[in-house]
């Protein structure tokens, strides 16, 4: 069920107005609904149907505290990839044991932070980065746990800035060294093997790339035990798809649900999922105000009070993201419109030739699908304020993040007294 709709003509997230928070809070800002982020949650526990898992809801996607925190109380653990999401993590109440720690680019701060606060696993992507994580375990006098992220040259996801299980990309190690990696791994102290990890990439619709790399890893998994390692955990990260295009055919959570029991149900592994857009990327719109509408020859554009610095993803992926008027608009005269925001590049649209009825001066709008990878990449490009964000729970609503404005921004510059 969405749980945005239109009711007598309003777009309504859960029981209240969108025109009604408006009101109240000043455009642009992030609406969230709390109820559709524990329905994902829900939907995607009830789909895995294994003796031994944890969903590890992967905190990049989206990082504020009160959505790790929905999902903390539903049983979820955490994927993090940097000291600032580990402590974030915790701060949001997820227990360290349920706590993965992934990423490339681990610094020797990171790791000593995550062994002091005892987490439930290193998915190691790097020889250089086993040696480091030994050396820093040895100091401390603990052996940490380890899986090794392993590439498996699989093409998957929504577009190559998002793909990361090919060959060429930068992550993990490549599979056909993971024998020889495992080997060094069981050597160095510190280190204690428990698992292996995969992750193949983002947006992903098709369930033949998640089929293929756990065919991969389980014949993986026989040799690596065989040479007598043991590996007790396996992390198939994240990269569920979901429905952006109203003509998107969407992962299906059951097939997936399915194809884990079907490959991994029978490895007595401990199976960890790192979801991050499945849960929260259609939990969410970006409400924004039209400041002018221009039309030129070739062109009407919509010029909107939000801007590429508050959500990125059209201008850096091409990424389609449907946009509505909060007032049904029921006309049978459709006009093209570009919606572009204020900030001075070309690049700074939300959509191209979007067909909708007639739109004025200060109309609202919502950019759907935005809570995954939305507020986590926007930034304060053109010194413009970092918004509001908003959490809805049925007709109450609270602010979940506030607005930095341009003052406090500018303040954090220091001018030497020799410049
Ligand atoms: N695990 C690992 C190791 C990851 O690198 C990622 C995402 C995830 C889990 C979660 O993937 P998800 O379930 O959300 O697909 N900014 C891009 C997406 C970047 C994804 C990075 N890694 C976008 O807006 O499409």
């Amino acid at each position: 069920m969405s749980s945005f709709n239109y009711e007598n003509g309003e777009l309504k997230i859960e029981d209240i107005n969108l025109s009604e928070i408006a009101k109240k809070i000043k455009t642009p800002f992030y609406c969230y609904s709390y109820n559709h982020l524990k329905e994902q949650y829900s939907k995607l526990d009830q789909s895995i149907n294994l003796a031994d898992y944890h969903i590890c809801y992967s905190i990049k996607s989206n990082s504020n505290q009160s959505i790790i925190k929905t999902f903390s109380k539903l049983g979820s653990g955490a994927d993090v990839v940097s000291m600032g999401e580990l402590k974030r993590a915790l701060k949001a109440g997820i227990p360290s044991q349920k706590i993965v720690f992934s990423g490339i680019g681990k610094s020797s701060e990171e790791i000593e932070f995550a062994i002091k606060n005892n987490i439930l696993m290193f998915n190691v992507e790097s020889i250089g980065e086993l040696k480091k994580l030994s050396n820093e375990s040895s100091k401390l006098n603990i052996e940490s746990q380890v899986a090794l992220r392993i590439n498996p040259d699989i093409s998957a996801g929504a577009n190559e800035k998002i793909s990361t299980g090919k060959a060429q990309d930068k992550f993990g190690i490549d599979w056909k060294n993971a024998v020889e990696s495992y080997e060094l791994a069981s050597k160095l102290p510190g280190i204690k093997i428990i698992g292996i990890d995969v992750h193949i990439g983002s947006q992903i619709n098709d369930i033949e790339p998640f089929r293929k790399s756990f065919d991969l890893l389980v014949e993986i998994i026989e040799i690596l035990r065989a040479k007598g390692h043991q590996i007790n955990v396996l992390d198939v990260g994240g990269g569920l798809g979901v429905k952006y295009h109203p003509n998107e055919i969407p992962l299906n959570v059951n097939d997936y649900g399915a194809l884990l029991s079907e490959k991994l149900g029978g490895l007595g592994c401990k199976i960890i999922i790192e979801p991050g857009r499945l849960l929260t990327a259609n939990s969410a719109v970006l409400i924004t105000k039209t400041l002018y509408i221009k039309n030129t020859e070739s062109n009407n554009f919509i010029i909107v009070d939000a801007a590429m610095n508050d959500f990125i993803r059209p201008t850096l992926y091409g990424a389609y993201h449907e946009i509505i008027p909060i007032k049904e608009n029921k006309e049978n005269n459709l006009l093209d419109y570009d919606i572009v925001g204020p900030v001075c590049e070309s690049g700074d649209f939300f959509g191209k030739k979007i067909k909708l009825g007639k739109i004025d001066e200060d109309d609202l709008m919502a950019i759907k699908s935005v809570g995954a990878y939305g507020s986590v990449l926007s930034s304060n490009y053109n010194t413009r304020a970092s918004i509001n964000e908003i959490l809805v729970n049925n007709k109450n609503f609270e602010i979940i993040r506030n607005r930095i404005e341009d003052d406090e921004i500018i303040n954090r510059d220091k001018i030497p007294d020799w410049v």
